[in-house]
């Protein structure tokens, strides 16, 4: 692993986040695999429990009943109608309680990251559930937040410094894949890299400064987390197939910036891990015939005003 005590000052802001991303693996069981990339292994138990529930909603939600794990990966995917140009596959209410049950096993396995609840600050409420298909999606063509192109979060108004859990669940989780950047010249790095844009490609200068680093492919039965400051693109390798994966963003405790999310995503963080069904439940308000509801900006979040996280209270249990 590549280490900058050589060639950064110990104040640079990119060494701040070096320094606090290793504090942070140190008080987890994460393993470091670049000096802002971790991975965390992923019980069988859970990460089965993850696929079934996650392929279970799957076909809920592209109404595609017939489709198992080993034919999913070459599937055509015809029914894209609760599935956003990115590839989320959005909650409605007719697959309520599939949605939820994908939420429980997705969150346990956060809760075991952070067995130290001093180290949790918030998250960005809820995770994508996200379909990667082998032919890009053509409604995603020209979009200036594709997610193909390079970028951090924070380029959608996240507070800068948020990390980013990738977690590949189903499907060529090999050749469809996050593809992480490295710097080139840590030294140059500036805070002002990760303000919002409007489009990814608002940002060229910066994603100037980064070089792609094959040596990290995902691989199943693990989670990648990556410092914002990461530049990443979803990448296909020549003949991938489909993937599903998990995607959110995270906060710790050790803050490092005092820049605010964007207005428009307030109300989409939430400050515990929550336990569904145990303590929390989201009701999904929007039948699977009608649009996912308004979005004030591309800020915001596609599931704004169509579900409703409910805790539960402590009588119902
Ligand atoms: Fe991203």
């Amino acid at each position: 692993m590549e280490t900058f005590d050589m060639v950064l000052n110990h104040d640079s802001p990119y060494r701040i986040r070096v320094e606090r991303f290793k504090n942070f693996v140190d008080r987890t069981n994460l393993t470091p695999i670049s000096d802002l990339i971790a991975t965390h292994r992923i019980s069988e138990k859970k990460f089965s429990s993850l696929k079934a529930s996650l392929l279970s909603y799957f076909r809920k939600v592209t109404n595609q009943h017939s489709i198992e794990e080993s034919n999913f990966e070459s599937s055509e995917v015809f029914n894209t109608k609760n599935i956003t140009p990115n590839g989320a596959l959005v909650p409605k209410s007719e697959y309520e309680v599939e949605y939820n049950e994908a939420l429980s096993a997705y969150y346990s396995i956060i809760s075991d990251i952070f067995e130290d609840k001093s180290l949790f600050c918030k998250l960005h409420f809820p995770v994508n559930f996200r379909l990667k298909t082998g032919i890009p999606d053509p409604r995603n063509e020209n979009r200036g937040l594709n997610t193909a192109i390079p970028h951090s979060d924070a380029w959608v108004g996240e507070e800068s410094d948020g990390f980013n859990f990738y977690l590949p669940v189903l499907g060529d989780i090999s050749r469809n894949r996050l593809r992480y950047y490295e710097i080139e010249e840590a030294e140059l790095f500036g805070e002002d890299w990760l303000s919002p844009v409007a489009s990814y490609n608002d940002h060229l200068e910066v994603i100037k400064q980064y070089r792609p680093n094959d040596s990290i492919i995902p691989k199943p039965g693990f989670l990648y987390i990556s410092d914002f400051s990461i530049i990443h693109q979803t990448f296909l390798d020549t003949g991938a197939g489909n993937r599903i994966s998990c995607d959110s963003g995270y906060w710790i405790t050790d803050r490092i910036t005092e820049v605010q999310d964007h207005e428009d995503r307030r109300n989409e963080y939430i400050f515990s891990i929550p336990q569904i069904p145990e303590t929390h439940w989201v009701d999904c308000l929007v039948s699977e015939n009608s649009p996912h509801g308004s979005k004030p900006s591309h800020f915001s979040h596609y599931t704004k005003s169509s579900i409703r996280l409910v805790t539960k209270d402590a009588t119902d249990k």
